[in-house]
């Protein structure tokens, strides 16, 4: 049996995904981004190390966690970075927020691209900054760039593009000459880059390969602020470990001055959970991979042979986008046992996002209910296909 096929009971454990939404407990829940897979064992062994030790104070970060990273990083990209220009924070979303408060003044505007993970929509304003939303477009079956559209919403008084690579929702890796271009209109227009890549390490196709936007050039280094972690890659998100790489000697004690009084310090749990998962975790992240491969492909197929139901190929992440033209769906889903999330949320009507990290079994009954629950709505005679 695959590690991954095992299904592991969920509700009762303080469980975002799974005792939230106080669904009957027969609900499927396929909204929050994390998988329902057992973390490596060598993560487990390092965890009881630390409760073994019993003594919970604060923690600092060492050395061997920032050469690890800093090791990891050119060998997977080629990116060579320094230690120094790593902050280690618990969490993503507030770092988020924390770089839209410091990039530019009251009022100012940030731009990103709509479908959107709904923090980074969010942190503008939590930030006290003006969203701008440029929606992205289709070419070729992959979500991409709109490039005259962010040129044109571009203002004087535009600091901050946040940028999200692999994209979510949506699932693209976007390759070297959509980032340059992408680049150029910001470094033209001195804007500073937010780039959100912590699905980097769950790309799906493979001829695909994530490209660090921060590592195209000295430009690109000192204009890019990049989020990346190990809670994505190692199903480690509840453990808040992430960290976020800041060339710019400026921006980065900017950042750790707007971080102080803010953050926490790491749990040492994360510490050794991320220190574990980097040194030891590569072939489970490698077979999660290939599994998550297989999920997708399932989904992409049962999708797609829905009428009223339409999903490109996605190049990353485990977060499946949606087309959907069957009104209510979503609403009649959760009635019918899976809990997705809708369009709305991200800032795009007529979609919806499944989360497919989960085992194949699990995966196997919620498509059967989304299947059932399309049949049921009287939908239009049509199917759609990948465009
Ligand atoms: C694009 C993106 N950024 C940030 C986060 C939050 O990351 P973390 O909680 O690991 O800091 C998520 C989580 O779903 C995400 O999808």
């Amino acid at each position: 049996m695959n590690i991954f096929d095992e299904v592991i009971e969920r509700h009762d454990t303080e469980s975002y995904k799974w005792d939230f939404f106080k669904d009957p407990r027969s609900v499927i829940p396929m909204p929050v981004a994390d998988m329902d897979f057992r973390c490596d064992d060598s993560i487990l062994s390092a965890l009881y190390d630390v409760t073994d030790h019993g003594v919970l104070g604060y923690s600092i970060i060492p050395d061997e966690l920032n050469d690890i990273f800093r090791k990891r990083l050119y060998e997977k990209y080629h990116w060579s970075i320094k230690n120094e220009w790593l902050v280690w924070v618990p969490g993503l979303i507030p770092a988020l927020t924390s770089i839209c408060n410091m990039i530019g003044s009251p009022g100012d505007e940030v731009i990103t691209t709509v479908p959107a993970y709904y923090p980074i929509h969010l942190a503008p304003a939590r930030g006290g900054k003006r969203l701008v939303t440029v929606p992205m477009i289709l070419k070729n079956s992959r979500w991409t760039f709109d490039l005259d559209a962010i040129e044109k919403a571009i203002t004087p008084k535009t600091k901050l593009f946040i940028l999200c690579n692999p994209y979510n929702p949506g699932g693209t890796v976007f390759n070297k000459p959509e980032l340059e271009d992408l680049l150029n209109i910001c470094l033209r227009n001195n804007i500073t880059i937010c780039s959100d890549e912590v699905h980097c390490d769950l790309i799906l196709e493979n001829s695909k390969q994530h490209i660090p936007l921060g590592n195209l050039g000295d430009g690109a280094s000192q204009a890019t602020i990049t989020l990346m972690a190990p809670s994505k890659t190692f199903n480690l998100a509840g453990l808040g470990c992430s960290v976020v790489i800041i060339p710019n000697e400026k921006i980065r004690k900017q950042f750790l001055e707007v971080k102080e009084g803010l953050f926490p310090f790491l749990s040492r749990y994360a510490i050794k959970a991320a220190i574990a998962a980097y040194t030891n975790g590569e072939s489970w992240r490698t077979e999660l991979v290939k599994y998550l491969k297989c999920n997708h492909d399932y989904v992409y197929e049962k999708i797609n042979s829905i009428p009223g139901l339409m999903m490109n190929r996605h190049e990353a992440t485990y977060l499946a986008w949606i087309k959907c033209d069957i009104p209510g769906f979503t609403e009649n889903l959760l009635l019918n046992g899976v809990r997705v999330i809708d369009g709305k949320t991200y800032l795009k009507e007529g979609y919806f996002r499944l989360n497919y990290g989960c085992p194949k079994a699990t995966l196997e009954k919620a498509m059967s209910r989304v299947r059932q629950t399309a049949d049921l709505s009287k939908v239009p005679v049509y199917v759609h296909r990948p465009v």
